[in-house]
């Protein structure tokens, strides 16, 4: 199985947006055996909650469940079981790089690396400005984009 871990700070907002919008996708796509999805934060705040009430408002507004998902905090161990660790930010990317085990760094990647029509580099924090519409469509693009990658990258 390929298995894709989205982080982001909170792990309330962005990453399980994405965790939701890809496996919404692999869904559709009818490759729920082969390709896995999870997400996590960097930080330890929001354990155990379920998605910020503003993430799942848009999500339910797109047809899209998040409110199964509870929050976790990253661990060295994803590492080893995750191909594809995706920051949403700089910030989580470089929390993520400093506790990544050596020669695992090929696994991380910043989200909007597959967004191919989006100039910026980081899903923006939403927690604060509260433009939730705007990260959902982002990552939207993204995970679009990541999907491509993996069916080709894995010929699926
Ligand atoms: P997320 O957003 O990293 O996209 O889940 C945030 C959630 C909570 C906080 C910051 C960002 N916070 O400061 O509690």
């Amino acid at each position: 199985m390929i298995k894709v871990l989205f982080v982001c700070l909170g792990n309330i907002c962005r990453s399980p947006t994405a965790e939701g919008i890809l496996r919404q996708i692999v869904e559709k796509e009818g490759l729920s055996a082969k390709i896995g999805v999870d997400s996590a934060g960097t930080s330890d705040w929001h354990i155990g909650s379920p998605p910020d009430e503003r993430s799942q408002a848009i999500a339910t507004q797109r047809n899209l469940d998040l409110s199964g998902l509870a929050a976790r905090q990253t661990t060295t161990d994803d590492f080893s079981t995750f191909d594809y660790i995706i920051a949403m930010d700089g910030s989580n990317f470089t929390k993520l790089s400093a506790m990544c085990p050596a020669n695992q760094e090929h696994r991380l990647r910043m989200c909007l690396s597959y967004a191919s029509t989006i100039d910026v580099q980081d899903v923006p924090d939403p927690y604060y400005d509260g433009n939730f519409d705007r990260v959902f469509d982002m990552i939207t693009e993204a995970c679009h984009g990541l999907m491509a990658e993996i069916r080709s990258t894995h010929r699926l």
